[in-house]
């Protein structure tokens, strides 16, 4: 696979680092992660090696999606800091050579958002900054929601409104209604938006289901197996590509500004059209899908060549790729692709290594690089996620028993991400001095960084070593990628450039797989130390040779 880009911006041969405030680091001791924590752990960023942080939502919210329901684009919320405190961030950042991405959550507000309180308003002109629509009489006569789509926070995706009568459309939580973007002022408000962020000092955007915003038609949604009820009236459409090119014509080029975009089950084409003068680059989830569910309680081992394949198939189309294996709303990569008990450190080396020598822009979530495993069920009362609450009430509704529907939700479960980051063995993983918002995993008592620091084995020092190897190396910046030939369960290939060539063999399985490479070259990272053999991988075995 040759890479036909010629010229490198500096996202390009950026490691990036997400960052969700809320379970960072705690300050002032609330038991809630903010801008300040953040900033006292810059130079453990800078440390680590990473170039540029994306913050998940640090706007005010009143938190029923944490963040991704935002009340006002241009403050901060309380919990966080101040706009100061953020100030702050961007020039602290900025003195150890680090930019920030905000997220950008522009297909939908918060309910409490002040153009969705004037809006109820059917007089206001605020009204059409959201989508309206009278319900419809079913066959009894009853009154239901204007179409059939379904919310991807389950159940419809519409919600009448008391004051005026009419249904708001709401892709995700009733309290999220969608904006109207058949509306120029909307496109405007989120123009200035930007350039309020980008005045500030940010380097750009990760915009939050982007490829949404647009809805073509408001017909009902054909029953879709594969996706969301509903999502072919607005998945990637003309309408939304036009008011990106024009956002980034009048925004993001004057401003020199990266983005990102979350592009919910994007497909190359689209994706091809995203890139062109619209985003800078996209993520893509085929890779975060490749889980096998045992219809319908829980999730079995993956297989890695589903995930290996998923991976090729954006490799080989050409463009830019973005590498996640985590976000806030994914489960913990060791504990879906590795083994988070008897090969803890290894599967996380593996999963460094995959993600640090395709080619590519890779993207840490805060944790993953000491190897942070999902935490142990706990009960449903507890969670927080709006998405598994949802889920587990509407399976309720249908008459699903109770330990199938617990069992069924906690596979969507994001608070599995979200637990607090773990600093120390000391109370509350050093997150905080008062028990955090969502409790810290126990296994905070040996998985943290200030054990992984003083291990020159562990997993955070193989992030740091790769990194700044990559970050020296040519080849794994921009050179091509060829893929070897290898054996079931092993991806293995090389990165080449000018005279330089690199030989990455990678087992993802956990167990011994025998391949058909030639191990020439001499051995520069491996996560066993000793007895390579030339035939045998061991469980997520991985090597890197330079020939
Ligand atoms: C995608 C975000 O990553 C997720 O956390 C959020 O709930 C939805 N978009 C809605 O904003
Ligand atoms: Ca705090």
């Amino acid at each position: 696979m040759k890479n036909k880009q010629t010229t490198h911006p500096w996202w390009k041969t950026a490691v990036f680092y997400q960052i969700y405030p809320r379970s960072f680091c705690d300050s002032n001791n609330d038991g809630i992660g903010d801008i300040p924590g953040i900033i006292s752990k810059l130079d453990y960023l800078k440390d680590l090696g990473i170039n540029a942080l994306w913050l998940s939502p640090v706007y005010k919210s009143p938190n029923t999606d944490f963040g991704y329901d935002v009340a006002d684009y241009r403050s901060i919320n309380p919990e966080y800091g101040t706009m100061a405190d953020m100030e702050k961030l961007i020039a602290e950042a900025a003195k150890r050579d680090i930019k920030i991405i905000m997220d950008l959550v522009a297909n939908h507000t918060s309910d409490e958002h002040e153009w969705f309180q004037k809006g109820r308003d059917p007089q206001s002109p605020h009204h059409d900054y959201y989508i309206w629509k009278e319900g419809k009489k079913d066959w009894r006569g009853k009154e239901v929601p204007p179409n059939n789509w379904a919310s991807f926070f389950s159940g419809s995706a519409w919600t009448k409104d008391d004051t005026n009568g009419k249904y708001y459309l709401h892709l995700f939580a009733k309290k999220q209604p969608d904006l109207n973007y058949r509306n120029p002022k909307v496109i405007e408000e989120i123009k200035d938006i930007m350039r309020f962020w980008l005045d500030k000092g940010v380097a750009g955007f990760r915009c939050d289901v982007i490829n949404l915003i647009y809805k073509k038609s408001f017909t009902d949604g054909k029953g879709n197996p594969f996706y969301i009820q509903g999502s072919e009236h607005y998945l990637s459409t003309a309408g939304g590509h036009r008011i990106l090119k024009e956002i980034h014509r009048e925004v993001l080029e004057p401003y020199g500004a990266f983005t990102v975009g979350e592009t919910a089950g994007v497909n190359l084409r689209s994706a091809k059209r995203f890139v062109k003068n619209q985003l800078s680059t996209v993520f893509s989830f085929d890779h975060v899908s490749v889980d096998h569910w045992k219809a319908p309680t829980f999730r079995i081992k993956y297989q890695p060549e589903k995930l290996k394949a998923a991976l090729l198939k954006w490799q080989r189309s050409g463009i830019w790729n973005t590498l996640f294996f985590e976000n806030h709303d994914q489960p913990r990569s060791v504990s879906r692709f590795g083994d988070s008990k008897k090969y803890h450190a290894e599967s996380g080396k593996m999963l460094a290594t995959l993600l640090l020598t395709l080619p590519g822009t890779p993207f840490i979530y805060e944790g993953q690089e000491i190897g942070m495993t999902d935490p142990p069920a706990r009960p449903a009362e507890d969670w927080k996620d709006i998405a598994a609450i949802n889920t587990k009430r509407l399976l309720r509704s249908y008459g699903v028993p109770r330990s199938l529907a617990y069992r069924w939700a906690s596979n969507v479960n994001r608070d599995n991400a979200r637990t607090p980051m773990q600093w120390s063995n000391q109370k509350n993983g050093g997150f905080s001095k008062v028990d955090p918002w969502l409790p810290v995993n126990p296994n905070a008592s040996h998985i943290n960084v200030s054990a992984s620091q003083n291990d020159p084995s562990s997993i955070l020092n193989f992030y740091k070593q790769l990194i700044a190897f990559r970050q020296r190396t040519p080849a794994f910046l921009y050179g091509a990628m060829k893929v070897v030939n290898s054996g079931k369960n092993i991806f293995s290939y090389t990165r080449h450039y000018k005279n330089d060539t690199y030989l990455v063999v990678i087992n993802m399985d956990d167990a011994r797989r025998r391949s058909k490479i030639k191990f020439d070259g001499e051995l520069l990272f491996s996560n066993y130390t000793a007895d390579h053999d030339a035939q045998y991988l061991r469980p997520f075995e991985v090597r890197i040779l330079k020939r």
